[in-house]
């Protein structure tokens, strides 16, 4: 199934709950605006692209819900639950662009009927368009990886974070798909363990050679010859660098002192063509994602976390940005890429 999708008998989003893989496969149902962006809060959707998805639907909720009986009163809600989505998650861009589009598509209804079709037909369209953006990603980029490449990847950008296929881990299953072997080093991306829970759960499923690591690892084991190339997804890229999960910066390092390919794939629904690394919001996560591992405890209950959820590594780092419209050099300029 799709990590993410519209369930229009019940007028609900149903998502598998990442929180709980890889020890249950579960799906849950979102109903309302409050449980949706309760679901966004805490991970259970997550990942730049499945959070599209995520605010596509959550603008389907909102105009299914609503009990505005104008135009004006029902454009104004879908304004408001723009708003509480776009707050939930600062920092990927896609959930603020798949927002912002769906209520730039209202802008041709004519009644109050129309808004409700345009919405919910827009929301599915962003999702459906998804899956076929990360074909395209994988298309162009799995001419990048060679037979008997190991492929290093931090985080999860594989289909639980996006609505299906994925990028990083899409270029890597279309490589596969190519006949070409591959392997993958997963960094378990500390503190929510995204690589270790996610990324090897999804490629043991397609029998994709994977081997986990701590993220302090990563130098040791590119110092060592371990990796080929590194993949990763993104959560904004801006004129000058890409952000994505905390630890992306220090792999970049490691890669370039080590002459080792940086990669990073993502749909161009990622960049922020107005953005600069300091115009951009870090995610700032709670100090508990560092004191505990579930209910256990594991640093003193009261002691100061520093627990932003992204870092932002600069365009030098970066070997090529891999796009649906293709494969970029960095330097590059955005608004000539989303020409
Ligand atoms: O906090 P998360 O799990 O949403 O962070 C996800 C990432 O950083 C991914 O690498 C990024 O969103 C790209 S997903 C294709």
């Amino acid at each position: 199934m799709r990590t993410i999708d519209w369930n229009d008998e019940s007028k609900s989003v149903v998502m598998i709950d990442q929180t709980l893989l890889p020890v249950e496969l579960n799906v849950i149902e979102c109903k309302n605006l409050a449980s949706l962006c309760e679901a966004i809060r805490s991970l259970r959707v997550r990942g730049a692209p499945a959070l599209a998805a995520a605010g596509g639907f959550g603008m389907a909720l909102a105009v299914t819900l609503s009990s505005a009986d104008s135009m004006e009163k029902l454009l104004n809600d879908l304004k408001v639950a723009a708003s509480t989505l776009i707050a939930t998650r600062p920092t990927a861009v896609n959930l603020a662009w798949a927002v912002n589009r769906v209520l730039k598509a209202t802008e041709d209804s004519y009644d109050l009927e129309s808004i409700k079709d345009i919405v919910v037909f827009e929301a599915i369209r962003i999702a459906d368009e998804d899956v076929e953006i990360n074909k395209a990603i994988g298309k162009y980029g799995q001419k990048l990886l060679d037979d008997g490449d190991t492929v290093m990847t931090h985080c999860n950008a594989g289909r639980m974070a996006c609505v299906d296929w994925g990028t990083a881990l899409g270029v890597i299953r279309s490589a596969v798909e190519k006949g070409k072997e591959i392997s993958v080093i997963a960094c378990e991306t500390r503190p929510l363990n995204q690589g270790g829970r996610i990324t090897t759960w999804e490629l043991m499923q397609d029998k994709i050679p994977v081997k986990l690591i701590t993220d302090s690892m990563s130098g040791h084991v590119m110092r060592h010859g371990m990796v080929d190339k590194m993949i990763v997804g993104a959560d904004r890229i801006t004129q000058d660098v890409v952000f994505n999960k905390i630890g992306t910066y220090t792999h970049s390092i490691v890669a370039r002192e080590h002459e080792i390919p940086f990669y990073v794939a993502a749909p161009v629904s990622t960049f922020d063509p107005n953005g600069w690394e300091d115009t951009v919001t870090i995610e700032q996560r709670d100090a508990d994602e560092l004191r505990y591992i579930g209910d256990v405890q594991i640093a003193p209950k009261n002691v100061d976390v520093y627990n932003p959820a992204f870092d932002a590594t600069p365009m030098e780092n970066i070997t090529a940005l891999i796009t649906e419209k293709g494969i970029f050099e960095p330097p590059v300029l955005i608004d000539e890429i989303l020409m």
